[in-house]
Order: structure tokens, then C-alpha cells, then sequence
């Protein structure tokens, strides 16, 4: 039988259009629901049905209007893969009686703290972590875990507002800049190498996984402008280094009884060995890392992850192939708009066949403000085989290839 799914804002961001597509692609009827008007839903050619609410998060006002445009129509399926609409996602399974991810569940996945609580009763290892609501619970929560700490918002995502704190000077400064966060996470600062796990899981467990590196960390990259960030999808997840990271992802996923769809976990891995849990989301992680993916197993994840949630089964290619990474460009000097790329072209007469894709802001095009944009002024994934071969061509691509502004 054909299955109907409902999904949530089909065309915003980035990547929501391909797995709309997906869904069409394994022969889904798909209705959308977004703030968007249709014209600018990328997707809209397979969409059968299209409601527009004025603001999607009012969570009540959005129910009640899905609930009438449906007017008795089933769906099977509630969908959504952007972060803010997970919780909104669970509601609307509730109001219309469907199976997928609870709204305790949700909660749970969209509050840092209450992720980490659930986490610390199943005996997993979080940072030291506390929910503050006023200065003096900061203040507090520095005296009891010591320096250095992290300030974020509990419910935050690209990094934004995220403060690394050395001593009291530093945490009285954080304080000033976090006036406007009604509610921060303050938690022990994990030095280490971060990574992803990131699945797709049918049933709680997952069909597919991948675990990326981050080059360097997303806090780093966010603070140096210079920086080219890098995530490397791994293609040996059986090195040692990685066990401790992809058993700690399938007991988080069972922890917060995840069901079936896209989930993406940041873990860290000190020098020391020890491996900390970092966040997770009941989502397909941003970045483009979903195209990695499938540039590092030569599958397409857009229409796995359809298939599960349709199917619950997962017919793509699910075996590494690859390592690949992306690179994000950041655009020097001081112009505002894109006047030549250099060092791409020998790059490419060299290592060619390395090279997945190249997606650069074009030459006369404004700047973009890598704040706003994560792909910065472009995007390229290259693969290989061979991890240190990956890693030396990703970073002369960071350092040799440069986007001029005038
Ligand atoms: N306890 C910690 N120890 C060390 N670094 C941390 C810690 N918490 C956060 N960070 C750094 O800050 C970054 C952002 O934090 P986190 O992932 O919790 O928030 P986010 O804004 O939701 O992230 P995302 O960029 O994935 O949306 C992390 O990727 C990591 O580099
Ligand atoms: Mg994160």
C-alpha cells in the first residue's frame, strides 16, 4: 500500500529537499507543511499537497491547522529532519495517533540537559553538566567542577553562543555576552578529538553508520576565521580508536529509545583514551555531511533514510568505500564580493580523480558571512581510499586553494 507521509518543512534547510525527494523516489505520497510559500519550495514538484502556516512554531496554532487542511485524511508517517521541528514533529504523532519517535523522547533529544540526565541514569559518561538559569548558578557550578568550563544554551545549535571559560575573569565575561540566553547548559570542558555517529536506525537499531572527524573542533573553527573546516567520514570504523565511540552511540540510541530514522551524536575522544559523550539529534546532521556520506559509501542516504521510515527496511549500499572529506572555503581579504580562486587548478591536474565535488561561490557574487552559511564561500569533498592520503590532499585544499574578494 502506498504510505503517506507527512513531512515538515519540505524545503528548508539545505538538504530537506533531497530527503523530500527521497520519499518520493520509494513511492511515498508526500504532503508538506512549512512556512515557506510554495514557489520557493525547491521540492514542490513532488509534493501532493502543501499547507503554509504563518509560523511553525507556534507549535498549537500549527497542530490545529494540519489537523483541519487534513480533514480526515491518514498519514502514516510525521516527518521532520531540522532540529527546531523535532519536538513539533512528536506533537503532531500524538495529535493525529502515530507511531515514531514520543514527545518525551523528542524532549529529550532537544534538551541538553535532559538528554545528559536520561544518559547519566544508563551509567554513560557526559561531562560534569548543570542547567543555570541566573548568573549566580554559573557562578555556582564553576565553583563545584573548576576550570576550564563551557557555557551553551541548552537548546543551541552551530555553536552559536558557545563560550569556552578559563577562570573567573573569562566566566564573568561569557555571563555578560550570554545576557539574552534565558537558560545555559554549564558543563566540564572535554579536551579532545571530537567525532560523529551518526545512523540510520530502523527499530532501535541502526542499519546504517558512519563516524566523521571534525578538523578541528566545530568551537575551534567558529573562532578563526582563517580556518578551512574539515569532517572526514572514516572508512576503517573497525580501528581500535573508534570502539569506544560506536558502542557508546548504539547505547545512547537505546538510552533515549530512539525507533527509526536519521540520528547524528558528537562524541570526544581524549588523549587519554576516554571516550565522553558530546549531544545528539534525532536528525540527519548538518554541514553536508549527508552528502559526505554518500560520497565516502557510494550509497544515497536520501533515499535509505525514506526507506526506513517507510519500509523499515534499508536496501542502499551501507559498506565504506571511502574516506571523504569536505572542506569549507572561507572567502580572504577584505572585498565584498568573490574576485578569483587560486590553487585549485593545479590541485586538480595533480589529484583529479580525488576530487567528488566542487560547489564554489561563483566569481562576481557577494561574499557570504561563514557565520550565517557553514559552507562558507564553497564547499569540496575529496575521497580515497587510503586515510592519510585523504588527509594530505583535504589539507592542501585548506591551505593552497584561496577565495580572493575585491
Ligand atoms: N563539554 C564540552 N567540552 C569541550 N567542548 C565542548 C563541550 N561542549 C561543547 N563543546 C564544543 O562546542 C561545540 C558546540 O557544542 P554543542 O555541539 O553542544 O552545541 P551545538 O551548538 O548544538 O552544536 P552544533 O554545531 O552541532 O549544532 C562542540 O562541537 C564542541 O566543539
Ligand atoms: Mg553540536
Amino acid at each position: 500500500m502506498r504510505r503517506r507521509v507527512l513531512m515538515l518543512s519540505p524545503g528548508f534547510p539545505g538538504d530537506m529537499p533531497h530527503f523530500t525527494r527521497g520519499l518520493a523516489a520509494v513511492g511515498a505520497e508526500v504532503l508538506g507543511v512549512g512556512d515557506q510559500p510554495l514557489p520557493a519550495v525547491a521540492c514542490r514538484e513532488v509534493l501532493s499537497d502543501y499547507l503554509q502556516v504563518g509560523n511553525l512554531w507556534d507549535e498549537e496554532a500549527t497542530i490545529e491547522s494540519v489537523r483541519r487542511w487534513l480533514a480526515g485524511r491518514e498519514v502514516d508517517r510525521v516527518e521532520c529532519l531540522w532540529e527546531p521541528g523535532v519536538v513539533l514533529a512528536a506533537r503532531l504523532r500524538r495529535a493525529l495517533g502515530l507511531g515514531g519517535l514520543s514527545v518525551e523522547a523528542a524532549r529529550a533529544f532537544r534538551d541538553k540537559e535532559t538528554m545528559k540526565a536520561v544518559l547519566d541514569r544508563a551509567g554513560l559518561r557526559t561531562p560534569c553538566h548543570t542547567r543555570a538559569r541566573t548568573r549566580d548558578e554559573c557562578r555556582e557550578a564553576a565553583e563545584r567542577f573548576g576550570y576550564p568550563l563551557i557555557l551553551k544554551p541548552i537548546d543551541g545549535a552551530g555553536s552559536a553562543d558557545t563560550y569556552r571559560v578559563e577562570d573567573s575573569g573569562e566566566l564573568e565575561a561569557a555571563l555578560e555576552k550570554l545576557g539574552h540566553i534565558p537558560e545555559v547548559s554549564v558543563e566540564e570542558f572535554i579536551q579532545g578529538e571530537e567525532f560523529t555517529y551518526d545512523t540510520v536506525s530502523i527499530a532501535g537499531r541502526p542499519a546504517f553508520q558512519n563516524v566523521a572527524w571534525y578538523r578541528p573542533s566545530p568551537l575551534v573553527m567558529r573562532q578563526n576565521p582563517w580556518i578551512s573546516p574539515q569532517a572526514v567520514c572514516l572508512r576503517d570504523l573497525v580501528r581500535p580508536e573508534l570502539a569506544g565511540g560506536i558502542q557508546l552511540g548504539r547505547r545512547v540510541l537505546s538510552a533515549l529509545e530512539f525507533e527509526t530514522g536519521f540520528t547524528h551524536m558528537e562524541w570526544f575522544r581524549t588523549e587519554e583514551g576516554e571516550v565522553v559523550f558530546g549531544e545528539i539529534g534525532a536528525r540527519a546532521p548538518g554541514g553536508r555531511l549527508t552528502h559526505v556520506m554518500n560520497y565516502a559509501y557510494d550509497t544515497d542516504l536520501f533515499v535509505g533514510w525514506a526507506e526506513a521510515v517507510t519500509t523499515g527496511r534499508f536496501n542502499q549500499p551501507s559498506a565504506p568505500r571511502y574516506n571523504a572529506a569536505v572542506i569549507f572555503k572561507r572567502a580572504v581579504g577584505d572585498g565584498e564580493r568573490i574576485s578569483a580562486v587560486e590553487g585549485l587548478e593545479p590541485l586538480l591536474a595533480e589529484h583529479g580523480e580525488s576530487f567528488a565535488l566542487i560547489e564554489l561561490n561563483p566569481i562576481g557574487a557577494p561574499r557570504r558571512d561563514w557565520r550565517q552559511v557553514i559552507e562558507g564561500d564553497g564547499w569540496i569533498v575529496v575521497r580515497h581510499p587510503d586515510l592519510d592520503a585523504t588527509l594530505h590532499l583535504a589539507d592542501r585544499v585548506s591551505s593552497e586553494v584561496r577565495i580572493h574578494t575585491r
